[in-house]
């Protein structure tokens, strides 16, 4: 008889076990397939609990020594492609556990004292979100140093400001920029407060009650890095809510979906810029491909499918959320079902952020010590377009409102010349100041400075408006607050 009951599926939690299950219910359950990508922190988790069980004197130093051995073997097994990962034993702990008992006999017997697999999985879950969550973080970071470094070379760049997707008043192409950064920056700090209640540890729940085990479960806290910014332990504090609740996957997926929204708006507005109709900007080829059978095409499909995996990232956030909803406490194998979509969304909007810092930015090419590729951004037509839409009727409208008129019959009289101007076929500053007279005579040569595009976008000067003043002293703020980053 084997010495190892993990050596047998059927008797792999004990002898109650009598049937051999069937092959298709051996896969339904069984998550190894996926989960073994978990490996690393249960790993981790594992080394942290045998080294605690050792020093409250649960486990032998000889024991404990073996444990550490046989996991770190493991581990280089498994980095190296060469553990066998057997579908029988149902997930990642159960299959280094058998492993570790295979290598080092009882004392491998002996890690699983005073744990459950269901602290367990909740332990590795945290450990390897919080670390992917702060991978995210850097890579927001380096979208936003692409985002800046192409709004600070285009400050003076006027774009036609929309609101209906109809020209409405002129703004800096920074400035429309820095709207991003400012979505991606509070994206930033949504994953650093998502990545801080991650951080909190399970293990010492056991299966849901506690333990009667004197575990230190503070040291394992400090083991794993689950600390808080004073360096205090952050521990689970019942037991029940532990090993139950995913809340933390929820709001992570919330958050990345977020970033996914904002992302996938940043890539509605660079599929219609780079449309013939507005032709704003163009993309470096390689982020583009052509058609198989047009050959003039060239289609924005990074873009476009970081849109269409917004849906999917969206959808795992539902997927996640109905998984908890109808739970009853404690753990439910239904939680198993928290790791693919978790595991999709991480990889999603990991590629989607490398992918679009590079498509914006461009590479930076050693050989030629400048930028490859990257957003081209065309000036002229953007500016052309501004002039035909009228973007300055408000600021005759200001105009006159300076010039003693109320308000509202200030917009009357502009909306006559609009008119009258869309009837030329003109932009506003093209009328003759008779003309612009004959709409009200208060108007003065000094009118058109007002009607320029670029006299309209410096004046709009408030806190956080479109006038190059203030767009580079945000571009000044983003650049500190991303240096010290
Ligand atoms: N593979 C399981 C999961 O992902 C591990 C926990 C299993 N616990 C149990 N009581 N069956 O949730």
């Amino acid at each position: 008889m084997s010495t190892n009951p993990l050596d047998n599926k059927a008797q792999a939690w004990s002898a109650l076990f009598t049937e051999p299950m069937s092959e298709l219910v051996q896969r339904y359950t069984s998550s190894v397939f996926f989960d073994h990508r978990l490996y690393k922190a249960d790993i981790q988790g594992s080394l942290a609990h045998a080294q605690m069980l050792y020093s409250v004197g649960i486990l032998s130093q000889a024991d404990w020594q073996a444990i550490e051995k046989g996991l770190l073997q493991i581990r280089q097994e498994i980095d190296s492609g060469q553990f066998e990962w057997k579908l029988a034993l149902e997930d990642v702990h159960l299959n280094i556990e058998a492993r570790l008992t295979q290598l080092i006999g009882d004392a491998g017997k002996r890690l699983h004292t005073g744990r459950s697999r269901n602290d367990q999985v909740a332990t590795d879950v945290r450990l390897w979100l919080r670390d992917e969550t702060q991978e995210i973080i850097e890579l927001l970071q380096a979208l936003q140093r692409a985002l800046l470094s192409v709004a600070e070379q285009h400050v003076d760049v006027i774009l036609p400001g929309m609101t209906h997707l109809q020209v409405a008043q002129p703004v800096s192409f920074a400035h429309h920029l820095l709207a991003y950064l400012e979505m991606f920056s509070r994206d930033e700090q949504r994953m650093r407060e998502v990545k801080q209640r991650t951080n909190t540890l399970p293990l010492g729940a056991a299966a849901l009650a506690g333990t009667s085990y004197p575990l230190d479960r503070a040291q394992v806290a400090k083991l794993l890095g689950m600390v808080n910014e004073q360096g205090e332990p952050q521990i689970c504090q019942n037991s029940l809510d532990a090993v139950s609740d995913r809340d933390f996957a929820i709001e992570f997926t919330s958050a990345a979906s977020l970033v996914m929204i904002h992302i996938s708006r940043l890539s509605e507005e660079l599929i219609l810029w780079m449309s013939q109709n507005f032709a704003f900007i163009e993309l470096a080829d390689r982020f583009t491909t052509g058609s198989s059978i047009m050959p003039q095409k060239k289609n924005p499909d990074v873009p476009e499918l970081a849109r269409g995996k917004t849906g999917r990232v969206v959808g795992h956030l539902m997927g996640l959320l109905m998984l908890m909803k109808s739970q009853p406490l404690a753990y439910n194998k239904d939680n198993q079902e928290d790791k693919e979509p978790l595991f999709d969304t991480v990889d999603t909007l990991k590629d989607t952020l490398r992918i679009f810092s590079e498509m914006i930015a461009g590479e930076w090419d050693e050989k030629t010590q400048s930028r490859l590729g990257g957003l081209k951004v065309k000036a002229e037509r953007m500016k052309q377009a501004t002039l035909k839409g009228y973007a300055t009727a408000t600021d005759l409208a200001d105009y006159l409102v300076k010039k003693g008129l109320p308000f509202r019959d200030a917009h009357e009289c502009v909306a006559h010349a609009v008119k009258e101007s869309m009837a030329m076929g003109v932009d506003l500053s093209a009328l003759s100041l008779e003309k612009l007279q004959s709409f009200n005579s208060s108007i003065e040569s000094d009118v058109f400075e007002v009607l320029s595009l670029e006299g309209s976008m410096n004046a709009r000067t408030t806190l956080g408006g479109t006038a190059p003043e203030q767009v580079r002293a945000q571009i000044h703020r983003h650049t500190k607050r991303l240096t010290l980053a």
